[in-house]
Protein backbone atom coordinates (compact mmCIF):
# COMPACT_ATOMS: atom_id res chain seq x y z
CA UNK A 1 0.00 0.00 0.00
CA UNK A 2 1.45 3.42 -0.96
CA UNK A 3 2.98 5.59 2.00
CA UNK A 4 3.36 9.17 2.07
CA UNK A 5 6.57 9.87 2.85
CA UNK A 6 7.60 12.24 5.56
CA UNK A 7 9.20 14.74 3.36
CA UNK A 8 5.64 14.97 1.77
CA UNK A 9 4.17 15.39 4.69
CA UNK A 10 6.24 18.08 5.60
CA UNK A 11 5.19 19.95 2.56
CA UNK A 12 1.80 19.15 2.23
CA UNK A 13 1.57 20.87 5.89
CA UNK A 14 3.30 23.85 4.98
CA UNK A 15 1.41 24.59 2.00
CA UNK A 16 -1.87 24.33 3.89
CA UNK A 17 -0.67 26.82 5.98
CA UNK A 18 0.17 29.25 3.33
CA UNK A 19 -2.66 28.85 1.50
CA UNK A 20 -5.01 30.17 4.26
CA UNK A 21 -2.85 33.28 4.49
CA UNK A 22 -4.65 36.35 4.88
CA UNK A 23 -3.22 37.85 1.54
CA UNK A 24 -5.00 35.32 -0.28
CA UNK A 25 -8.49 36.55 -1.74
CA UNK A 26 -11.47 34.64 0.25
CA UNK A 27 -12.04 32.47 -3.03
CA UNK A 28 -8.32 31.28 -3.15
CA UNK A 29 -8.97 29.82 0.76
CA UNK A 30 -11.91 28.31 0.32
CA UNK A 31 -10.96 26.89 -2.47
CA UNK A 32 -7.62 25.41 -0.86
CA UNK A 33 -9.54 24.06 2.29
CA UNK A 34 -11.00 21.95 -0.54
CA UNK A 35 -7.88 20.97 -2.10
CA UNK A 36 -6.62 20.23 1.18
CA UNK A 37 -9.27 17.42 2.53
CA UNK A 38 -8.73 15.96 -0.59
CA UNK A 39 -5.07 15.86 0.03
CA UNK A 40 -5.74 14.42 3.80
CA UNK A 41 -6.89 10.47 1.93
CA UNK A 42 -2.94 10.06 0.25
CA UNK A 43 -2.94 8.42 -3.30
CA UNK A 44 -0.31 7.86 -5.80
CA UNK A 45 -0.46 5.44 -9.05
CA UNK A 46 3.12 5.73 -9.16
CA UNK A 47 3.40 7.36 -12.97
CA UNK A 48 6.26 9.65 -12.04
CA UNK A 49 7.23 12.46 -15.03
CA UNK A 50 10.96 11.54 -14.70
CA UNK A 51 11.91 14.11 -17.20
CA UNK A 52 13.80 17.12 -16.54
CA UNK A 53 14.03 20.64 -18.27
CA UNK A 54 16.92 23.21 -18.13
CA UNK A 55 14.74 25.77 -16.36
CA UNK A 56 15.15 22.86 -12.92
CA UNK A 57 18.20 24.49 -12.54
CA UNK A 58 16.94 27.05 -11.61
CA UNK A 59 15.39 25.75 -8.26
CA UNK A 60 18.30 26.13 -6.46
CA UNK A 61 18.97 29.80 -7.04
CA UNK A 62 14.86 30.44 -6.48
CA UNK A 63 14.82 29.22 -3.05
CA UNK A 64 17.82 29.89 -1.45
CA UNK A 65 16.87 33.96 -0.38
CA UNK A 66 14.04 31.94 1.37
CA UNK A 67 16.29 29.37 3.05
CA UNK A 68 17.15 31.11 5.92
CA UNK A 69 13.51 32.40 6.25
CA UNK A 70 11.55 32.10 9.50
CA UNK A 71 8.28 32.18 8.27
CA UNK A 72 6.27 29.71 5.98
CA UNK A 73 7.41 30.96 3.04
CA UNK A 74 11.02 29.17 4.20
CA UNK A 75 9.81 26.16 5.74
CA UNK A 76 7.65 25.97 1.96
CA UNK A 77 11.34 26.59 0.15
CA UNK A 78 13.36 23.94 2.54
CA UNK A 79 10.04 21.27 2.14
CA UNK A 80 10.71 21.82 -1.58
CA UNK A 81 14.32 21.59 -1.34
CA UNK A 82 13.75 18.13 -0.13
CA UNK A 83 11.32 16.99 -2.45
CA UNK A 84 13.07 17.90 -5.46
CA UNK A 85 14.33 15.16 -6.60
CA UNK A 86 11.21 13.45 -6.38
CA UNK A 87 9.05 15.81 -8.34
CA UNK A 88 7.72 15.33 -11.70
CA UNK A 89 8.18 18.06 -14.19
CA UNK A 90 5.93 19.48 -16.80
CA UNK A 91 6.17 22.24 -19.24
CA UNK A 92 3.60 24.21 -20.73
CA UNK A 93 3.87 24.99 -24.72
CA UNK A 94 0.28 26.71 -25.20
CA UNK A 95 -1.12 29.88 -24.94
CA UNK A 96 -0.62 32.99 -26.22
CA UNK A 97 2.18 35.82 -26.15
CA UNK A 98 4.48 34.11 -23.92
CA UNK A 99 8.04 35.65 -24.37
CA UNK A 100 9.98 34.04 -26.93
CA UNK A 101 11.85 31.41 -25.45
CA UNK A 102 9.72 30.92 -22.39
CA UNK A 103 9.08 26.78 -22.94
CA UNK A 104 12.66 26.75 -22.33
CA UNK A 105 12.96 29.45 -19.62
CA UNK A 106 10.17 27.67 -17.49
CA UNK A 107 8.99 24.64 -15.88
CA UNK A 108 5.98 23.58 -13.50
CA UNK A 109 6.81 21.21 -10.57
CA UNK A 110 4.22 19.14 -9.83
CA UNK A 111 3.88 17.57 -6.28
CA UNK A 112 0.58 16.11 -5.96
CA UNK A 113 -1.35 15.77 -9.34
CA UNK A 114 -0.72 13.64 -12.53
CA UNK A 115 2.84 12.73 -12.90
CA UNK A 116 4.39 14.20 -9.60
CA UNK A 117 5.79 13.17 -6.43
CA UNK A 118 1.98 12.05 -5.43
CA UNK A 119 0.51 11.38 -8.49
CA UNK A 120 -3.31 12.12 -8.78
CA UNK A 121 -6.28 12.88 -10.70
CA UNK A 122 -8.22 15.01 -7.83
CA UNK A 123 -6.58 17.90 -7.24
CA UNK A 124 -3.11 19.55 -8.55
CA UNK A 125 -0.49 20.99 -6.02
CA UNK A 126 2.82 22.26 -7.25
CA UNK A 127 4.71 25.19 -8.30
CA UNK A 128 5.93 27.06 -11.60
CA UNK A 129 9.74 28.53 -11.92
CA UNK A 130 10.53 30.90 -14.33
CA UNK A 131 13.87 32.08 -15.30
CA UNK A 132 14.20 35.72 -15.44
CA UNK A 133 12.68 38.25 -17.77
CA UNK A 134 10.02 35.29 -18.64
CA UNK A 135 6.69 35.93 -19.46
CA UNK A 136 4.15 33.14 -19.25
CA UNK A 137 1.63 32.67 -21.56
CA UNK A 138 -2.32 34.16 -20.87
CA UNK A 139 -4.13 30.81 -20.72
CA UNK A 140 -7.04 29.77 -19.41
CA UNK A 141 -8.66 26.59 -17.73
CA UNK A 142 -11.69 25.22 -16.51
CA UNK A 143 -10.91 24.71 -13.03
CA UNK A 144 -9.96 27.76 -10.50
CA UNK A 145 -6.67 27.77 -9.24
CA UNK A 146 -4.89 29.71 -6.17
CA UNK A 147 -1.50 31.03 -6.26
CA UNK A 148 0.79 31.68 -3.54
CA UNK A 149 4.06 33.46 -4.99
CA UNK A 150 7.73 32.90 -2.91
CA UNK A 151 9.51 35.71 -4.97
CA UNK A 152 9.39 38.35 -6.53
CA UNK A 153 6.76 38.56 -9.82
CA UNK A 154 4.26 39.92 -11.31
CA UNK A 155 0.76 38.85 -12.20
CA UNK A 156 -1.78 39.66 -14.48
CA UNK A 157 -5.45 38.72 -14.86
CA UNK A 158 -7.91 38.87 -18.02
CA UNK A 159 -6.69 42.76 -19.27
CA UNK A 160 -5.58 43.69 -15.24
CA UNK A 161 -1.98 45.79 -15.66
CA UNK A 162 0.46 43.74 -13.93
CA UNK A 163 0.27 43.53 -10.14
CA UNK A 164 3.55 42.48 -7.60
CA UNK A 165 1.66 40.34 -5.08
CA UNK A 166 4.97 40.37 -2.53
CA UNK A 167 6.31 37.14 -1.30
CA UNK A 168 3.92 35.32 0.30
CA UNK A 169 1.33 36.86 -1.33
CA UNK A 170 -2.12 34.82 -2.71
CA UNK A 171 -4.07 35.35 -5.87
CA UNK A 172 -7.29 33.36 -7.16
CA UNK A 173 -8.38 32.85 -10.18
CA UNK A 174 -11.85 32.26 -11.55
CA UNK A 175 -12.38 29.43 -13.85
CA UNK A 176 -11.80 29.86 -17.77
CA UNK A 177 -10.46 33.27 -16.42
CA UNK A 178 -7.50 34.47 -18.88
CA UNK A 179 -4.26 35.00 -16.65
CA UNK A 180 -0.52 35.00 -16.90
CA UNK A 181 2.65 35.96 -14.76
CA UNK A 182 6.22 37.00 -15.38
CA UNK A 183 9.52 37.25 -14.08
CA UNK A 184 11.71 40.80 -13.52
CA UNK A 185 15.34 40.15 -12.75
CA UNK A 186 15.29 37.59 -10.57
CA UNK A 187 13.40 33.43 -11.26
CA UNK A 188 9.83 33.69 -9.98
CA UNK A 189 8.48 30.77 -8.28
CA UNK A 190 4.93 30.78 -7.47
CA UNK A 191 2.67 27.29 -5.43
CA UNK A 192 -0.47 26.83 -7.18
CA UNK A 193 -3.64 24.37 -6.19
CA UNK A 194 -6.31 23.40 -8.24
CA UNK A 195 -9.33 20.89 -7.55
CA UNK A 196 -9.34 19.06 -10.62
FE1 LIG B 1 -3.12 28.80 -14.53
Amino acid sequence: MYQRHENLEQFIRVARTLFQSATLPEAGRQLAVKVFEHLEQPSDDGKRNSLRYPACDLLDSALAPLLDDTTSCGDAARAIKLLAPAIGWQRRTSGTNGSEDYVEKHVNGMICGPGGTESRYDIQLGFSLLAPHTRYPDHRHPPEEAYVLLSAGEFRQRDSDWFDLGIGGGLHNPRNSLHAMRSGSTPLLALWCLLV
